[in-house]
């Protein structure tokens, strides 16, 4: 549904868009070489640190920003290359939510979500038969006359959305969406999204910097770093195996999920003569750890001191983690290793410690 191909954006300071531009120190590389595909039907996260450009990402979809290179498919359309008017007609195929909700204070919240309606040119009555099962979808159709100044942050983004998809697009946008929005709030805004891709079968493209958005609604997340995508993977196996360092690194945050201080402070990167490795190890619910581990003092005569575990739920699948130091000797701990790999579980070497006795 939509696909980006080898997608660039620089931004120049005003004016100086032509001459030496490209050795322009001042110019600002904001995505390099983008390519993403969104299949129709599924919810596709982008995550990445502020600056990422996450925003640009995904306002180079519908071209309110226009790319520098690459290009732009949505609906089998080439967006790049679109007349105006086109573009226009295009842009009502893809609805987009934004983190600050962008109402108008002086319209109610029936006349919001009729704006897009009316630029369209479409007759007042076909308006109402259209807004008012919106408003019922989104949960506000008690709501209709009320002013935004009167809402909550997670109303007035159901109205937002609520009027996104006032023109029935094929894709909703979303720029971090629930970012201005308490935990509570976000979970039920996200729980809407996930229902109106069910109900609806919206393809839904969203940048977030919160790994629990990814976690709820996503299938699939694509880590951007400097301009780049630099990591793609289906959700599950993101939690559980990312293959990038900033990839850990957000997974680490959000599990808080680290070996103690102490610890980190004696880890070294290379295994001496008298250390044993310190291990992370990730397991789907089907692979169960209790019976592994106990195993392994038996058939690899190995212990497992156990520092820290836990266990998540991503989506439908149980993910569980765990902190541990591998004792015993150098071969056996990496005959350890061997056997858990082979057994599905995911195992990251986080450093070797040395051994006190
Ligand atoms: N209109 C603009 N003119 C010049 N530079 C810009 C413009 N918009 C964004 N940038 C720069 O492009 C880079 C990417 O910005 P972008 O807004 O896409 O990041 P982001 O990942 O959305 O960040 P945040 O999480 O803070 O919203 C940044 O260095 C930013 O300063
Ligand atoms: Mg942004």
């Amino acid at each position: 549904m939509i696909t980006l191909r080898n997608v660039s954006k620089t931004y120049y300071p005003k004016g100086r868009r032509r001459a030496g531009a490209d050795s322009d120190p001042a110019a600002v590389v904001a995505l390099s070489n983008v390519d993403l595909h969104v299949p129709q039907g599924s919810i596709h996260g982008v995550i990445g640190l502020s600056g990422a450009g996450k925003s640009t990402l995904i306002r180079c979809v519908n071209l309110l920003e226009r790319p520098s290179g690459g290009s732009v498919c949505v609906d089998g359309q080439e967006m790049t290359r679109l007349s105006a008017a086109a573009l226009n007609q295009a842009r009502h195929r893809i609805g987009m939510i934004f983190q600050h909700f962008n109402l108008l204070t002086t319209r109610n919240v029936f006349d919001n979500v009729a704006l897009p309606l009316e630029l369209m040119g479409m007759k007042r009555a076909a308006i109402r038969e259209r807004v008012l099962p919106l408003l019922e979808l989104v949960g506000l159709d008690d709501k209709a006359h009320q002013y935004p100044a009167k809402l909550s942050g997670g109303q007035k983004q159901r109205v937002a959305i609520a009027r996104a998809l006032a023109s029935e697009p094929k894709v909703l946008l979303c720029d971090e969406a629930t970012s201005a929005l308490d935990p509570q709030t976000t979970g039920s805004i996200l729980a809407l999204l996930r229902d109106i891709n069910q109900r609806l079968g919206l393809t839904i493209l969203l940048i977030t910097h919160e790994m629990e958005v990814v976690k709820s609604i996503c299938h699939r997340v694509s880590l951007i770093s400097d301009g780049e995508l630099v990591e793609e993977a289906e959700v599950g196996d993101f939690f559980t195996a990312p293959r990038t360092r900033l990839g850990r690194e957000f997974l680490n945050d959000f599990l808080q999920l680290e070996p103690p201080k102490a610890l980190i402070e004696r880890l070294e990167e290379t295994p001496g003569a008298r250390t044993h490795p310190v291990v992370r190890l990730a397991f789907s619910g089907d692979a169960v750890a209790t019976p592994l581990i106990s195993r392994l003092a038996r058939e690899c005569g190995v212990d497992v001191s156990i520092l820290q575990a836990k266990v998540e739920s991503i989506q439908e699948r149980t993910l569980g983690l765990m902190i541990a130091e591998l004792l015993g000797p150098a071969d056996k701990t990496r005959q350890a290793i061997d056997y858990l790999e082979s057994h599905d579980l995911h195992v990251e070497v986080l450093g070797h410690v040395q051994r006190d006795d």
